[in-house]
């Protein structure tokens, strides 16, 4: 049986972090893509030869021709321009816009039987340009923004609470933008709301609130907060991890439940958008969405998200 064929379009840091993880995983032979001439190859080149020491045995091989991508299973796509400290995720869509339109005429070409993982940014944008482009079928172009942003929110939660990452469960859904919507209720350490246990620490409902409003704060700006400390680029080794949690429930159809950006065809109300929400990852890609009743309070957030994902896609040059 041939290995699966991981394929990055994009070599910039998110892409190398992405290779490096996948190869380390042994999860498929990767090859990457990159405009920039030669830097895929060095990437690449400079990944496999970690290799020996590391102890992982994968093709690795980067171009600066898109072919390299013929026949992959798994396309990724992280070309694009990252954010600069001062901007938003939606003023890189002009730009990113046009990458994505060649990136995207391309995958079509050279892997018509691929599964599409999108990270570039605006990202609800950018994966409903590449899902119009290629043609693919909906459960089979995807973003990743929820499994990072559900991470970040958890790590948050972790921190106030002392307790283990590995402990906490958290969920946020909608858009990847500033009105992205943590779900408070169903964060929780092994089983006991998060809320409860900031109410114990706090010794009043009020507080624990006032907390966690400042958590969801955080996670809505935990992708600026990094760009403000790096300022040159943004978060690359957590959105690396995310997406490649994702490879990986694919390509081993794990059925993993996980917020993914997907098309929505009337669940939670949402019809013709990619929107942020639970859905069960396997080899088909997304395979199903789950859905769950929102309270009132969630469904004035999800509204507001997906108002600002609708804004931002009416706006795209299709
Ligand atoms: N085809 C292939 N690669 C391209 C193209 C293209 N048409 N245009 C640009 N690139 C490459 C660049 O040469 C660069 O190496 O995309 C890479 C982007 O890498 P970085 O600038 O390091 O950005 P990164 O941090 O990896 O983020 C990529 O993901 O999360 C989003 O906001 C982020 O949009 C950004 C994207």
């Amino acid at each position: 049986m041939t290995k699966p064929k991981i394929a990055l379009v994009g070599g910039g840091q998110i892409g190398n972090a992405i290779a490096h993880l996948a190869a380390m995983r042994e999860l498929g032979d990767v090859v990457m893509f990159d405009i920039k001439e030669n830097l895929a190859r060095g990437k690449c080149l400079d990944i496999a030869q970690a290799a020996p020491i590391s102890d992982f045995d994968v093709q690795l091989k980067g171009s600066d021709d898109i072919a390299v991508i013929s026949g992959a299973d798994i396309v990724v796509v992280t070309a694009g321009v990252p954010r600069k400290p001062g901007m938003s995720r939606e003023d890189l869509i002009e730009i990113n816009a046009r990458i994505m339109a060649t990136v995207a005429e391309g995958i079509r070409t050279h892997a018509p039987d691929a599964i599409a993982i999108v990270l570039s940014n605006p990202l609800d944008a950018m994966v409903t340009l590449c899902q119009k482009i290629t043609g693919f079928s909906t459960n089979r172009v995807m973003g990743m923004a929820g499994v990072l942003d559900s991470a970040r929110f958890a790590f948050f939660i972790a921190r106030e609470l002392g307790v283990s990452v590995r402990d906490v469960n958290a969920l946020v859904l909608g858009g990847h933008g500033d009105a992205m919507v943590p779900i408070v209720r169903f964060a929780n350490v092994n089983g006991i709301p998060a809320l409860e246990l900031l109410k114990h620490k706090f010794g009043s409902e009020e507080k624990a609130h006032q907390i966690m409003a400042s958590l969801v704060a955080r996670t809505r700006d935990a992708g600026g907060e990094v760009v403000e400390l790096l300022q040159t680029g943004s978060a690359f080794v957590s959105p690396a991890t995310s997406a490649v949690a994702m490879i990986e429930a694919v390509i081993h159809d794990q059925k993993r439940l996980l917020p993914v950006c997907a098309m929505l065809d009337g669940q939670f109300g949402v019809s013709g958008y990619y929107v942020g929400v639970p859905c069960i990852l396997g080899v088909e890609g997304v395979e199903r969405i789950i859905e769950f009743e929102l309270t009132a309070d969630e469904r004035r957030l999800l509204d507001h998200s997906v108002g600002e994902v609708r804004k931002l896609v009416d706006n795209l040059p299709l």
